[in-house]
């Protein structure tokens, strides 16, 4: 079986978690796009594992983990967290197998990523500063370096002189301090010796799994509100996060997906800028900032607090042929006496799809909202549906209404175990 779980909203849904769930039977777990932007937060026996680039179910016994040749990587990252885990004993060298083809992030593109957006000053757009845009940039103009290049050292030095010397020059302009090419050139150096064990042609792997029918969980990143296509220009981020990515990202085609799994988060959070139209700040929204820890994985940022903004998921289902739902977080809502959820969009009193808004639009719809009696008993420990308290059952059952997809996870913790299976 070959699945998918990918996040829905702005990102933070609950992605790691769900798929660290879903990977007790998984053979692979493959990271198809981005980078270390990503923050999937995985919690086994109350350990906590924030993973950036390790694909989130590589703590279960039998699945590697794969790194597609669509997630670009730096290397600095990567091999913290490979650290990390050998540090608890895990011979990662049977359970990590990384493309080739992967694209690098470059202390250039960190720079550069930082440059630019304190260059952009109150119209910054709250990027996490790990370098994404310029690599992705790089990657699409030619610019770009492979960590196929690394085992090549001699070509790789050639290159890499050439781009930091440009690159240099740019942050010169920026009244940044450029980048010393010798110590750079060292470290990446031991990024090879250290890297080597795990690179590997994953695209032979990845079509015998396929066709001995193993297990596959492809794990998103980010949100479908990030998407570099379809979310909300320039407030997004680098890759594509729906279906498409898979193609492009692993070399899986994407006909042989049978389930495609949206995290929902059963309200909305963001980080970063741009337009949320469900955003509110209030004493709720304190509340739930607080109880629900939404504070960036990745950056530590607070996260901006909205209600459920089904206009929009709505097109997230859509635009990937989701066909199972996973609900996140629906015990942070425990309390919360008026729980609101977005139908649709209203711009000048006309309703307006997802689709048709750019960030100008989005900025000014008004969202029109169905209001739902809260409920005050601790969910975390309910293991059945029908056991939630009658309020909660209604919320879940309008979304999976609305949506018209199945849900069958209804998570109630961010404990592995934490959850209701339908
Ligand atoms: P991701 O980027 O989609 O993987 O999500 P993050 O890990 O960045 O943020 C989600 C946060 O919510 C993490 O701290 C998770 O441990 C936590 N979490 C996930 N699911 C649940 C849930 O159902 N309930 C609660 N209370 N926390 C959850
Ligand atoms: P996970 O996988 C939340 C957001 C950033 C910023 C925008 C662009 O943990 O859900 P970038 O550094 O990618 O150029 O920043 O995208 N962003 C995320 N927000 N979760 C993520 O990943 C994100 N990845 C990128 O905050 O607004
Ligand atoms: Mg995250």
């Amino acid at each position: 079986m070959i699945q998918f779980v990918f996040g829905s909203q702005w990102g933070d849904e609950g992605k790691g978690k769900v798929v660290d769930y879903l990977a007790a039977k998984a053979d692979y777990t493959v990271r198809f796009h981005g980078g270390n932007n990503a923050g999937h937060t995985v919690i086994v026996d109350g350990k906590k594992y924030p993973f950036h680039l390790m694909p989130s179910g590589i703590l279960n016994k039998k699945t590697i983990g794969v790194i597609g040749n669509g997630v670009i990587i730096d290397p600095e990252v990567l091999l913290l967290e490979i650290k990390q885990l050998q540090e608890q004993g895990m011979d990662l060298t049977k359970k990590l197998i990384i493309s080739p083809r992967c694209h690098l992030i470059m202390p250039y593109h960190k720079a550069l990523d930082e440059a630019y957006e304190n260059a952009r000053g109150k119209n910054k757009l709250g990027t996490t500063k790990r370098g994404i845009g310029p690599t992705f940039a790089d990657k699409v103009s030619y610019n770009g370096i492979r960590l196929y290049e690394l085992f090549n050292f001699t070509y790789f030095e050639e290159k890499f002189r050439f781009q930091a010397e440009l690159k240099n020059r740019i942050l010169t302009l920026f009244g940044v301090a450029a980048i010393d090419v010798e110590k750079e050139l060292a470290k990446f150096k031991e990024y090879r010796r250290i890297l080597a064990p795990y690179v590997i042609d994953t695209f032979p792997i990845l079509m015998e799994a396929q066709a001995k029918k193993k297990n596959i969980l492809l794990e998103g990143a980010h949100g479908v509100m990030l998407d570099v296509d379809w979310g909300l220009y320039p407030y997004i981020t680098g890759s594509n996060v729906i279906t498409g990515g898979i193609n492009t990202g692993s070399g899986l085609p994407i006909q042989k997906l049978d389930r495609i799994w949206a995290v929902v988060k059963a309200y909305t959070t963001r980080v970063g800028e741009g337009p949320v139209p469900t955003e509110f700040d209030d004493e709720v929204a304190h509340t739930i900032r607080e109880q629900g820890h939404e504070y960036g994985t990745t950056t530590g940022r607070p996260r901006r607090i909205g209600w459920l903004d089904l206009e929009a998921v709505k097109f997230a289902c859509q635009v990937t042929g989701t066909n199972c739902l996973a609900i996140t977080k629906t015990d942070i809502l425990t309390g919360v006496k008026k729980i609101k959820v977005c139908t649709e969009y209203r711009l000048e009193r006309k309703k307006i799809p997802y689709s048709s808004c750019g960030y100008v639009e989005l900025a000014k719809v008004e969202p029109v909202y169905k209001t739902f009696n809260g409920w005050s008993e601790d969910i975390r420990m309910i293991t059945k549906f029908n056991k939630l308290p009658k309020n909660c059952q209604i919320y879940l059952k309008f979304i999976e209404k609305f949506l018209k997809v199945k849900i069958r996870i209804v998570s109630t913790g961010p404990e592995r175990e934490r959850n209701i299976i339908m």
